[in-house]
């Protein structure tokens, strides 16, 4: 879906509204001794309290409502008894669907104290997001955003991971185009006004490369090295880009 009518506008803001409820939940509920697994349960909660139901849960096979990856895991950790513990970073990946149409959103959050490191990871995984969205405008193509994010991520030191990427979003998860976080300028599709669209880097502060661990989901830097991922749900439009999930 290229989401272009007020009509389809208005239920890509409703669905992103239930995302953006359920990440606040989840940052407001995060502390030192919860299990990922509650961090979940608040998650779901909010979002069926909401009416919307979770996208990720049986996506693929997926088992729960929200990814949650800690410290070296980059996404699709798969919530569990393990607690977070300070020092941690906690990062929460959460799509919803309201109404037909999908919200999908992450932020990556410090539990108690972290390192200075780790909170330089974190801000710069969200400038990373900022520096692709001002390329998130009519005539501009994806490529402009991909190789802002990796300019940006690389030259403050960090590693952009490839194997995963942004997405169109619609009545889907994942639509056309894709969004990566590295690429060329002037390269790759053109952005139209209208095109719902997740920009959401995610960078580590070693290795780009990751592995992906036997449970077939878990995503994990191969040095070790933490990482932060941050994700906004946004309307590509010929002025300013909309962000719906803030
Ligand atoms: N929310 C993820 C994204 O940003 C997709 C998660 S799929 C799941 O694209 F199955 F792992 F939940
Ligand atoms: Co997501
Ligand atoms: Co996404």
């Amino acid at each position: 879906m290229i989401c272009k009518t007020d009509r389809e506008r208005e239920g890509m803001r409703a669905a992103s509204r239930v995302v953006k409820a359920a990440l606040d939940a989840a940052r407001d509920f995060i502390k030192p001794g919860v299990s990922t697994l509650e961090i979940d349960a608040v998650v779901e909660e909010t979002i069926r309290s909401m009416g919307a139901t979770p996208s990720s849960k049986g996506f693929q096979g997926y088992p729960n409502a929200s990814c949650i990856s800690v410290n070296d895991v980059v996404v699709h950790g798969i919530p569990s008894l393990a607690v977070v513990k300070s020092g941690d970073i906690v990062s929460v990946d959460i799509t919803a669907l309201l109404n037909g149409y999908q919200g999908d959103a992450a932020r990556t959050f410090a539990v108690g104290s972290v390192s200075e490191a780790d909170k330089k990871l974190i801000a710069a995984a969200e400038e990373a997001f900022y520096m692709g969205l001002e390329y998130a405008v009519d005539g501009c193509r994806v490529g402009d955003v991909s190789s802002a994010i990796q300019l940006y991520s690389e030259l403050n030191g960090y590693g952009v991971v490839r194997a995963l990427t942004g997405h169109g979003i619609g009545h889907k998860m994942h639509e056309f185009p894709e969004v990566p976080n590295f690429g060329k300028k002037h390269a790759g599709p053109t952005l139209k006004n209208g095109m719902c669209i997740c920009i959401e880097p995610m960078i580590t502060r070693g290795t780009w490369k990751v592995f992906i661990e036997r449970d077939g989901w878990t995503v994990r830097t191969a040095d070790g090295s933490n990482a932060a991922h941050y994700e906004n749900t946004v309307i590509v439009t010929d002025g300013k880009p909309e962000i719906l999930t803030i």
